[in-house]
């Protein structure tokens, strides 16, 4: 191998490695047998339906019977009463996708037929019935550019081991001399016509279904959510699994998250219908997410606080007794910010995380001019119980004992622990409720439409929070 070769090769190596350490997800989503089963009781619903409305082509040919001669047939207004598919199952195929079996269905139609031999002509009536019909259909799951879902028939075969016409009318007796013919053509037709009919409603009802799960969601005014698909979804032996992307984004600036997902490896829980698995990568570009849209920037001012608390410079006096010296009786404001975007950490314990909080001191003086008094670095250790709402996860934030320091003095030096209860103050009063407001509004969970969850399991993991849910769908109208 050239040297050029070499190094074109381990571009491309580089890249590819790359690529595969990009892939892993901050969100799965994986699907139970569970799950199948009750996403196939409702497609199977929407299959009977679309299958009820098959329409059949009028059929016609010529017969040659023994003594009689050349019989012109023709088989007209074929109507389909009803398709029945009363046994049916769904299962993984591992690393290939999704078979839909059934068996022992049965359809009845009539229609009109009518026979010319010679100069005779006569018309009647038939009644036909299909019956052990068994259709194998294989679905192909995979995902697009745009990281949305995407499904396909791969395969659909009909058999159908029995059809049995019977013909009224004069000339009724003619066509039961060849009726074997007749049958092997409608059911021919038929076969043919079911797989079509399987291939469309895939198409048109199963693909757009998939494709109303929002890969990208504008959450709120400042984030969204990439919950884009990162590989197809792959089936094994007891699971449909979905890796997401699962990434909060500003809306203003999306940036490169600078940091990437653990591995995620779901544990082997099959009782409910749905798991979820969010890595810790999530809810850490959520806070970085917000914190590139700043929204983790808090005024604090006179307005806010509880009632009777006074923020201004006399109320500081009695910790800084020089501040009402240098500035008599004016109102005072702060601003709470974080210096770098909160890290949060997830263990069996729960979701937990340490922020570290600026505390800037401001004098409003009577121009409105802000001048800056000190700073305070403030951190605790935050904890999160987490929910699912509607679809949503919920959150609520506590925090433990608050620490604090002193990192910048313009009113000299004072004794900080003073300070303690009117710190505790704005942050169990004012900032951690405000944030748990918004918490409890909560980020939706990727879902497609008309989904409703129940039976919620929270569990935390190594480094990602498992949900289970089961699902429930709610039709149209
Ligand atoms: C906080 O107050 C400063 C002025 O002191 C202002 O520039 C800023 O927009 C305010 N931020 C919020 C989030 O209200
Ligand atoms: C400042 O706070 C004190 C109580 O600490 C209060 O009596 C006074 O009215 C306040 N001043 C202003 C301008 O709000
Ligand atoms: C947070 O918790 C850890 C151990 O759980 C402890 O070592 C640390 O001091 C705590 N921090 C604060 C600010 O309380």
């Amino acid at each position: 191998m050239g040297v050029q070769k070499l190094a074109v090769a381990c571009r491309v190596l580089a890249l590819c490695l790359a690529t595969i350490e990009a892939t892993n997800p901050g969100f799965v989503v994986r699907i139970t047998q569970a799950g199948l089963d009750y996403a196939h009781q409702h497609g199977i619903k929407v299959l009977e339906k679309e299958l009820g409305q098959l329409k059949l082509q009028d059929i016609s040919g010529d017969f040659r019977i023994l003594r009689v001669g050349k019989v012109r047939y023709e088989i007209s207004r074929l109507h389909l009463r009803s398709f029945q598919l009363p046994h049916s199952y769904i299962s993984l195929v591992p690393n290939v996708g999704l078979q839909v079996s059934i068996s022992n269905a049965f359809a009845e139609l009539d229609g009109n037929w009518r026979v010319k031999v010679y100069f005779i002509q006569d018309h009647g009536s038939f009644d036909l019935k299909v019956e052990n019909v068994y259709i194998k259909i294989d679905l192909q799951l995979g995902s697009d550019t745009l990281g949305k879902p995407t499904t396909d028939t791969s395969a659909c075969s009909t058999r159908i081991s029995k059809v049995r016409v019977h013909f009224s009318g004069k000339l009724g007796w003619l066509y039961n001399l060849f009726h074997g013919a007749v049958e092997s053509r409608l059911r021919k037709l038929l076969e043919t016509q079911v797989c079509e009919i399987v291939a469309k409603a895939v198409r048109r009802e199963l693909q757009p279904y998939l494709r109303t799960l929002p890969v990208t969601a504008k959450i709120d005014a400042k984030t969204g959510i990439d919950y884009s698909l990162v590989a197809p979804p792959t089936a094994t032996a007891r699971s449909l699994d979905v890796d997401l992307k699962g990434e909060f984004f500003s809306l203003a600036h999306r940036s490169a998250v600078p940091f990437s997902p653990l591995p995620l490896a779901l544990p082997p829980d099959h009782n409910h219908m749905v798991y979820f698995g969010a890595s810790s990568y999530f809810f850490n570009t959520a806070a970085f997410a917000y914190h590139a849209a700043g929204a983790l920037v808090f005024n604090v001012t006179e307005a806010v606080i509880p009632k009777g608390v006074h923020l201004n410079t006399t109320t500081f006096s009695a910790f800084i007794p020089q501040l009402e010296g240098m500035y008599p009786n004016t109102p005072m404001t702060f601003r709470l910010s974080a210096p770098s975007a909160p890290f949060l950490s997830i263990g069996p314990q729960g979701l937990s995380l340490q922020p570290v909080v600026d505390v800037q001191a401001y004098a409003v003086l009577p121009c409105s001019e802000s001048v800056p008094l000190f700073l305070l670095s403030l951190t605790g250790n935050v904890s999160a119980v987490i929910d699912v709402r509607s679809g949503h996860i919920v959150g609520s934030l506590d925090v433990g004992r608050i620490k604090f320091t002193l990192k910048q003095s313009n009113v000299g030096s004072f004794k900080v622990r003073q300070l303690q209860s009117l710190v505790n103050t704005i942050a169990s009063a004012i900032v951690i409720p405000r944030l748990n407001e918004r918490l409890n509004e909560g980020f939706p969970l990727p879902l497609p439409e008309r989904i409703q969850l129940s039976k919620i399991l929270v569990r935390f993991h190594q480094n990602f929070l498992m949900l289970g849910a089961d699902v429930r769908y709610q039709p149209r109208g």
